[in-house]
């Protein structure tokens, strides 16, 4: 199959196209719904679940096994509320994948909103779906230095085992060794990018490596199918994965292409 290229055009038209299993990772952060009516058309609120539905059952058939499913996505605030279509939509999803986790990335410098009733939005999630329970997972690949304030007395503690003690979910936890690199949680907290690439809504490119470094090999394929500026691809560029990148207004595909011709 060809790796690392853009494709400008509908998505749900060129995930037809790719062959069944081929890829390891889709990361993306779909369009809200009635947005850009000038260009691609935008997509009524009452669609919407139905139409995104559909593209994850395409993305089901291109993804392996063992492969990852990571949409980017927030209910939009309409004439002062938050709409419903975005969770419809999350559970459609859930019915044709494994709704593995939710990770929620937290923006300690979110755009300010304008609306006095309102506080700056500060987060979003990432619904995380996978194929089967044999889904890639390398937490390894991205340890966090520990938060314990008390590591270095845990680590010279010489009676390691002799208490039980549990955590809150019941583990027990006396044969735990604290070590200075730790396992994340499921709460990312990453700048957003104030270069946009001209593009509205780009991804911080720690958001993608984030998810690519868990959940791919070097070598395997990510694709982004609502690429915009083509982050998502960019950090799989740079970690020596393959890529591909749909989208479907021409200028953002440029964009895309020159980021990329940067560093490939
Ligand atoms: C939220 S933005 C993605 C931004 C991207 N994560 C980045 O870092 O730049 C969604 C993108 O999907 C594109 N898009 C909308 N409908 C599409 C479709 N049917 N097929 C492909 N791309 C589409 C939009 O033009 C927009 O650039």
């Amino acid at each position: 199959m060809n790796t690392n290229y853009f494709e400008c055009g509908d998505c749900a038209e060129l995930l037809r196209l790719l062959p069944d299993a081929s890829v390891d990772l889709v990361m993306t952060s779909p369009p809200y719904a009635e947005r850009r009516k000038d260009t691609y058309g935008g997509i009524a609120e009452a669609d919407y679940p139905e139409w995104i539905a559909g593209i994850a059952k395409e993305i089901h058939r291109v993804l392996k096994n063992s492969g990852s499913f990571v949409l980017n996505i927030k209910e939009n605030v309409v004439d002062g509320r938050r709409s419903t279509y975005v969770l419809e939509s999350v559970l459609r999803i859930a019915q044709i994948f494994r709704w593995t986790d939710t990770y929620v990335w937290v923006k300690p410098n979110p755009f300010p909103t304008g609306n006095r009733k309102r506080l700056k939005d500060g987060f979003e999630y990432c619904f995380w779906f996978t194929k089967s329970k044999g889904y890639k997972f390398f937490p390894e690949q991205v340890l966090v230095p520990s938060a314990n304030k008390d590591l270095e007395a845990e680590k010279r503690r010489k009676n390691k085992g002799e208490h039980p003690v549990t955590n809150g979910s019941g583990m027990n936890m006396s044969r735990r060794v604290a070590t200075d690199m730790v396992r994340p949680s499921n709460v990312l907290t990453l700048p957003v990018d104030s270069t946009n690439h001209e593009h509205p809504a780009s991804f911080p490119v720690a958001l993608p490596t984030f998810f690519i470094k868990a959940m791919t090999e070097e070598g395997d394929v990510v694709l982004d199918p609502f690429a915009g500026s083509g982050t998502t691809l960019f950090a799989a560029q740079q970690l020596g994965r393959d890529w591909i990148g749909f989208e479907i207004i021409p200028r953002y595909t440029e964009i895309a292409q020159e980021r990329l011709a940067e560093i490939v």
